[in-house]
């Protein structure tokens, strides 16, 4: 069976000691789509940040897509996985929108021509393609989002991190959205607390609890065991 994350025995402590992930092992095959469900500061974010090296393990060990966390791989991680933040502010810094997608494939060494036909097709599976030529922080909060998610579309990941990213979406939004990341292939992990959100791309989910990831199971199971 191939693993398109493989996660074993992680653990983060943040530089103040709070213990924000503790042992953690966790599995995602190829193509499939799990919910991270758990309370405020149960560490989800912060797992998260660990699939593409943003937060590097205080112990255990990270792979994606068959390539360890280290140094050495870091890039080509970086290149495979798709992480739309939390909070968009973190990933918006191009004068443009269109810059601003353009620039994983860029990155990934596509022509500027070719980087640019990207970002307009990304652009425009979410509804953003009227806004290409406009600075990112003179959005507001839902098209931010959705240009966050673009640029992560535009790289053509293999496996898609979403951390709430159906915050200050609209209703409409929310449905285009999940009827999106429901037409694509890639394996995707969705950080969410809005579970109908969640159950219209998946019915498994793991629940974080207290830095751990008390059970893996179905979304329904985690309604009923947690109240959630
Ligand atoms: N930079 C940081 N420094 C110190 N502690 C942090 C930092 N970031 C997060 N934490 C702590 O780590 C724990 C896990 O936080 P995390 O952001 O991963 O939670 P979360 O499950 O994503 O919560 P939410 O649902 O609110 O987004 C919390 O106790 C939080 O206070
Ligand atoms: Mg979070």
């Amino acid at each position: 069976m191939s693993f398109i994350v493989e996660v074993k025995s992680l653990s983060y402590t943040y530089e103040d000691g709070t213990a924000a992930l503790r042992e953690v092992d966790f599995e995602l095959e190829a193509g499939k789509t799990v919910a991270l469900l758990g309370a405020n500061g149960s560490g989800k974010t912060t797992f998260a940040l660990h699939l593409n090296g943003i937060l590097r393990a205080t112990s255990g060990t990270v792979s994606v897509d068959g390539l360890e966390m280290n140094d050495r791989n870091l890039r080509e991680i970086r290149r495979r996985v798709g992480l739309v933040f939390q909070d968009s502010d973190n990933q918006l810094f191009m004068p443009t929108v269109l810059e601003d997608v353009a620039f994983g494939p860029l990155a990934s060494g596509a022509s500027p021509g070719d980087a640019a036909e990207k970002a307009h097709t990304a652009l425009a599976k979410v509804g953003m393609g009227h806004k290409a030529g406009k600075a990112p922080w003179h959005l507001s909060a839902g098209e931010k989002k959705r240009v966050a998610i673009a640029g992560i579309l535009a790289g053509d990941p293999r496996l898609l991190v979403l951390d709430e990213p159906t915050t200050f979406l609209d209703p409409p939004g929310q449905r285009g959205l999940a009827d999106l990341l429901d037409s694509l292939p890639q394996a995707k992990l969705l950080i969410t607390h809005d579970v109908p959100f969640a159950r219209r791309l998946t019915g498994e989910a793991v629940f974080f609890q207290e830095g751990r990831i008390a059970a893996k199971t179905s979304i329904a199971a985690i309604v009923q065991e947690f109240g959630w």
